[in-house]
């Protein structure tokens, strides 16, 4: 039976559809993962573009309105996970059901990852209610952080475990808020820090996760580091020189705590 992790921020643009391609991605490369992305942003849907699929025929949102079982619009996608896209200007769907929905495909799967909508309302409820497990994207400024500080309330209420906060598009400069500062803030163990990397947005414009193409780069290693511990996985730094003479960091003893958490 899959387990369902739920990505979550009620700020847009801080990275979550780009955080669920790059994890299904290494989950089913890196580390033999059958997994199913789902694309919950029922608005402003877009894990499908992030991927170079632009004009689905079906989408979740026939599945929500039960015009269709859930495993017809499941697209095989090149790079190695199965996609459920959304559509984009649809009639307005059923979230509140995404949970059941998605229970049928459970068996089909490893892992079931959640893209979901900024907009505090239903959409984003739907995924929280859907998941096993939660990560929260945020990034390190203040008003992210606040809206991340509200987010975790929100799923603390719902009774969705929340794993940990993945920190993205961190420059490493003075100005910007340290994990400490996260953690104090929310409570929460931040289980990632992705460097800003310009990388992404090429990516992007390729419609290719970037992590797949930078397996030693600073963010390739954090991402598949981050899933090593989401999936209960070893996973080593294949940089010699950062296993001899780095030790590991608060955020790699968060990923060693959070180990275990999901049996298989
Ligand atoms: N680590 C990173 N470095 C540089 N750019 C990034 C990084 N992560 C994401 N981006 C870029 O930030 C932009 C927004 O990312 P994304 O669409 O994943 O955010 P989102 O939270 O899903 O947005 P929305 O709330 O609108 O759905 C994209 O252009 C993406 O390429
Ligand atoms: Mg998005």
């Amino acid at each position: 039976m899959a387990h369902t992790i739920g990505v979550i921020s009620i700020k847009g643009g801080c990275g979550k559809t780009t955080v669920v391609s790059n994890i299904a991605a290494i989950m089913a490369n890196e580390f033999n993962k059958k997994v199913l992305a789902v694309d919950a942003n029922f608005s402003s849907p877009n894990l499908g573009l992030h991927l170079g699929i632009i004009n689905p025929k079906k989408t979740i949102n026939d599945v929500l309105n039960d015009k269709c079982s859930p495993f017809d619009p499941i697209i095989e996608h090149d790079f190695g996970f199965d996609l459920l896209p959304a559509s984009l200007g649809a009639k307005k769907t059923s979230p509140n059901r995404l949970k059941n929905k998605l229970h049928i495909l459970k068996d089909n799967y490893d892992f079931i990852v959640i893209d979901s909508s900024p907009n505090l309302n239903d959409e984003m409820l739907a995924t929280m209610m859907a998941a096993d497990k939660l990560l929260v994207v945020s990034s390190p400024d203040y008003p992210t952080l606040s809206c991340t500080m509200h987010a975790t309330k929100i799923a603390v209420g719902k009774k969705t475990p929340i794993a940990g906060i993945v920190l993205n598009k961190m420059y490493n400069k003075q100005f910007e808020l340290t994990i400490d500062d996260v953690e104090d803030a929310t409570k929460v163990p931040v289980l990632a820090a992705l460097p800003h990397d310009v990388n992404v947005m090429h990516a992007l414009s390729q419609t290719a996760p970037a992590s797949i193409y930078y397996p030693k780069k600073e963010l390739g290693v954090e991402y598949r580091k981050l899933v090593g511990s989401l999936i209960n996985e070893d996973y080593q730094d294949p940089r010699l020189l950062k296993r001899l003479f780095s030790r590991p960091n608060k955020v790699d003893e968060n990923r060693e705590l959070l180990r275990g958490t999901w049996k298989p």
